[in-house]
């Protein structure tokens, strides 16, 4: 395992990190195969483990912490995770207001066992809670020990930056970080949020690196594949999942990753992973695995990089989706949201 730069930090993180969405979870991995699904990730040199107060509605970082008490390998772990989204039915238990924050990073530390984690992030943007209140606070939870880093996740250029600028002229804790979506498919994130995050030394942790699936390339127009994200009938995420991925242009770049994965014997996993990984800015890819068989084809997928002339058709394949598809950004990012959040 290769270990990079946090950003401006002096911290090290594995090339890769591993997410956790699926652990403790009914529809994704059970108590055991998430210590397993660990156990392997850790073991294969991944020290950068993400997860966040809202995955299997806490079960995550309960999970997490359970093994890593009782393994004790909890100072091998570079550990994030993430506060804002709802975690009950009380008028506080949601957003990045010094009150949530503040009794979040609480919660989070009694589940996983642990006086701290690595990095704490603002899961998405809180356009009711000023930026400055939201800063302040996470600044009070690293003075207190109780995070080394913070940052965020879903945010937009523009957001990240106010927020960059408020930590520098008031001398509190910066945001290191940022954790959003980024693939072939989805590569929105480099059009502001990646230029910035190189101008301010900032770490950029893309997540869905292979589309939440999408890219293994196992979905067909036809339809998902059941047992999947995208094919849970009643979760509203395999709805949103096929919204956001099942169209021809998306298709079209599967079908020409398999060609090229045939014709050059390299997994197409690995070409997926590796074009994220290559792209200047970004810091680490976060896999997720709900299984230890696709953990364990993922590391392998891993073990090596292709070779040159692949990747550079690879980026070929990236660039043509590119230039012939509509951007679609984030949500925060679209421009209503975005005119909202600065008039409220
Ligand atoms: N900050 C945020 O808002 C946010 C949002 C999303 C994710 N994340 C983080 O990023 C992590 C990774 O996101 P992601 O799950 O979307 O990442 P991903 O690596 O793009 O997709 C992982 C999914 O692909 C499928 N898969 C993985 N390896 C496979 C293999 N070898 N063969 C076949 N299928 C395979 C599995 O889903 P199926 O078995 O269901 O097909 C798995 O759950 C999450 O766990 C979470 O920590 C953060």
């Amino acid at each position: 395992m290769r270990y990079v730069q946090f950003g401006r930090t002096g911290a090290r993180v594995s090339e890769v990190a591993y997410g956790t969405d699926n652990l403790g979870n009914p529809h994704g991995a059970d108590e055991e195969t998430s210590r397993q699904i660990l156990g392997t990730v850790l073991d294969a040199g991944i020290n950068h483990i993400d997860t966040s107060d809202s995955y299997s509605d806490g079960n995550s970082e309960n999970v997490i912490g359970k093994y890593l008490e009782g393994s004790g390998r909890r100072h091998e772990v570079f550990l994030t995770t993430k506060v804002r989204s709802r975690v009950g039915d009380g008028p506080n238990d949601v957003g990045a207001s010094r009150y949530h924050i503040l009794n979040g990073i609480d919660e989070s530390l009694r589940r996983l066992r642990t006086d701290h984690v690595d990095l704490y992030l603002i899961h998405s943007f809180d356009s009711t809670t000023p930026v400055e209140e939201t800063v302040r606070a996470l600044d009070d939870v690293v003075r207190a020990g109780k995070a080394r880093y913070v940052g965020c996740s879903n945010w937009a250029a523009w957001q990240l930056a106010h927020a960059l600028w408020v930590s520098d002229v008031n001398n509190l804790a910066r945001f290191e970080c940022i954790q959003s979506e980024f693939n072939i498919v989805r590569p929105g994130l480099a059009v502001e949020t990646i230029p910035l995050c190189i101008l301010e030394k900032v770490a950029v942790t893309a997540y869905s690196p292979l589309g939440a699936g999408f890219l293994t390339g196992k979905h067909r127009p036809s339809g998902a594949e059941s047992e999947t994200k995208f094919g849970a009938r009643d979760d509203a995420r395999g709805g949103s999942l096929k919204r956001k991925y099942f169209d021809d242009y998306r298709f079209e770049v599967v079908e020409k990753l398999r060609s090229l994965a045939e014709e050059s014997g390299q997994p197409m996993i690995r070409l997926a992973l590796q074009w994220v990984r290559e792209t200047p800015g970004v810091t680490s890819p976060i896999i997720g695995a709900r299984r230890l068989d696709q953990i364990e084809s993922t590391l392998e997928a891993l073990s090596e990089d292709a070779p040159d002339d692949v990747m550079s058709r690879v980026r070929e394949i990236a660039e043509e989706f590119a230039r012939n598809t509509p951007v679609t950004y984030p949500p925060q990012v679209q421009a209503i949201p975005a005119v909202q959040a600065v008039s409220t």
